[in-house]
């Protein structure tokens, strides 16, 4: 759901007798008393700009339409006692002091977003916000979610909490976008019992438990991760791509069950990667093969069909995959899309890269492309043509 911008109207009028509907715009802890009277608040209530008193809405329970907090220096607390529910969104915006959150009774809000708070360490959710469609939290000291716990899910982003070194979820599936970026940097991404996302997108992370994970409907990537291993024994089908880049660490992918990939599988610049051999089912793959980086071996034992662009390059000698993959290359043959492998390359590049009569003549340097990867990918057209299919990640 679109979040509902409030306008922030000029504060209403003091300790008037309370209207529990419309557009509550909360100026003194006055204001906020002065609901306390509204079982339900029909309407929204927005905190003042102006406000610097800690606001306690109780004994509001249910708000039909939003709480928010926009840009706002001087509050340091906020909460509401009996709160069960919020229909429409909680939205916290640029609140540079605030550092108590206290809800003991929420459990559902359509649409959380807590962005720029600096100051707020920890929640105090104490029934535990367990139904949410879409929640966002951005630049936030928070040093953990407790409090927080999903079941399902549509769309969950976590970026920049610095302190932040654990999420841990018990969501089974994610219906539109997962996520998470630039947290603490020894977390641990934890969601055993997910078994279907539709895109997820997890850099930064320490380790990474997708244990349950079958079915990505979009896109499934890692980006710059810590740990050694990524290990997804269930997963068996990706619909878009499938993409493992600058993961540093990585010394093993494993994905034993998968079969399909729709988009591009992508193994860049894992410069401890020296085996590729993660992938012993796959069968089909909808875009391009593009593996780059460092590593001494490429199998992928049961591929019947490549439908895009095959490419391997690495720094060392990665000639007997080179032959292997040869013999498949060819219109008619598993490999249909063009074929380049180079061994012992001293600039390995991606497809997007090698493209005859590309752009980009890569400078022997070293920064060149921007922090946001793009993966175009060359599908055969239907006129024989290659076409460049844009799998661009959403990387923030
Ligand atoms: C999503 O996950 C929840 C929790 O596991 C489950 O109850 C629900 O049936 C799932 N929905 C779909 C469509 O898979
Ligand atoms: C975090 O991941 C992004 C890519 O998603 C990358 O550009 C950035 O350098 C990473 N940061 C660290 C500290 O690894
Ligand atoms: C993996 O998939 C199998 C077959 O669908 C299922 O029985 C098993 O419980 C799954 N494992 C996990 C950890 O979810
Ligand atoms: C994603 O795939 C799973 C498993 O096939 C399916 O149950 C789910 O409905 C799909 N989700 C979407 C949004 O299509
Ligand atoms: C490759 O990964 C390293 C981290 O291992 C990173 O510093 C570098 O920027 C990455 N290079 C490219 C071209 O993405
Ligand atoms: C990679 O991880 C898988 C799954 O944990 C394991 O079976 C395999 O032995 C590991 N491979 C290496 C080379 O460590
Ligand atoms: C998933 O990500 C891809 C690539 O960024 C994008 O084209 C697609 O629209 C996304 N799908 C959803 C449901 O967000």
């Amino acid at each position: 759901m679109a979040l509902r911008y409030l306008v922030p109207a000029l504060a209403v009028v003091g300790s008037a007798a309370a209207a529990c509907s419309g557009t509550s715009t909360i100026s003194s802890s006055a204001d906020a008393a002065a609901l306390s009277t509204c079982s339900t608040f029909s309407g929204d209530i927005a905190i003042a700009t102006s406000n610097g008193d800690d606001i306690a809405l109780d004994g509001i329970k249910r708000i039909t339409g939003s709480l928010s907090v926009r840009k706002n220096n001087k509050m340091s607390s906020l909460s509401a006692d009996s709160l069960s529910q919020i229909d429409d969104s909680f939205e916290i915006q640029d609140a540079t002091l605030l550092s108590t959150l206290n809800f003991p009774s929420l459990t559902a809000v359509d649409t959380v977003s807590w962005i720029g708070l600096p100051q707020l360490g920890s929640l105090s959710f104490t029934a535990g916000l367990s139904q949410v469609s879409s929640m966002d939290i951005e630049n936030t000291v928070l040093a953990t979610l407790d409090g927080i716990n999903l079941v399902e899910v549509d769309t969950l982003i976590v970026v920049n909490n610095n302190f932040l070194n654990d999420i841990t979820m018990q969501l089974g599936n994610v219906s539109t976008a997962l996520t998470l970026s630039a947290n603490g940097q020894d977390v641990r991404a934890e969601f055993p019992n997910l078994e279907w996302a539709t895109n997820m997108t997890l850099s930064n992370c320490s380790s990474i438990n997708i244990q349950s994970l079958a079915t990505v409907n979009g896109s499934l990537g890692f980006y710059s991760n810590f740990m050694d291993g990524i290990m997804a024994p269930n997963l068996t089908s990706v619909g878009e791509s499938l993409a493992f880049v600058s993961n540093e660490m990585l010394t093993n992918i494993s994905a034993p069950s998968l079969r399909t990939v729709g988009g591009g599988l992508i193994v860049s610049n894992n410069t401890d990667l020296v085996q590729i051999n993660g992938f012993p089912r796959l069968q089909t793959v909808g875009g391009a093969v593009d593996c780059n980086g460092n590593f001494k071996n490429v199998m992928l034992p049961s591929l019947q069909q490549v439908k895009g662009a095959f490419n391997l390059q690495s720094k060392r000698d990665i000639g007997s995959s080179c032959s292997r993959f040869q013999k498949l290359a060819g219109s008619s043959a598993p490999i249909r899309g063009k074929y380049t492998c180079k061994s012992g390359t001293a600039n390995p590049k991606g497809v997007d890269s090698t493209r005859g009569g590309g752009s980009s003549t890569s400078s022997g340097g070293g920064s060149g492309t921007s922090s946001s990867p793009a993966n175009p990918m060359y599908i055969s057209g239907a006129t024989g043509l290659m076409g460049v299919v844009a799998a661009i990640f959403g990387m923030l």
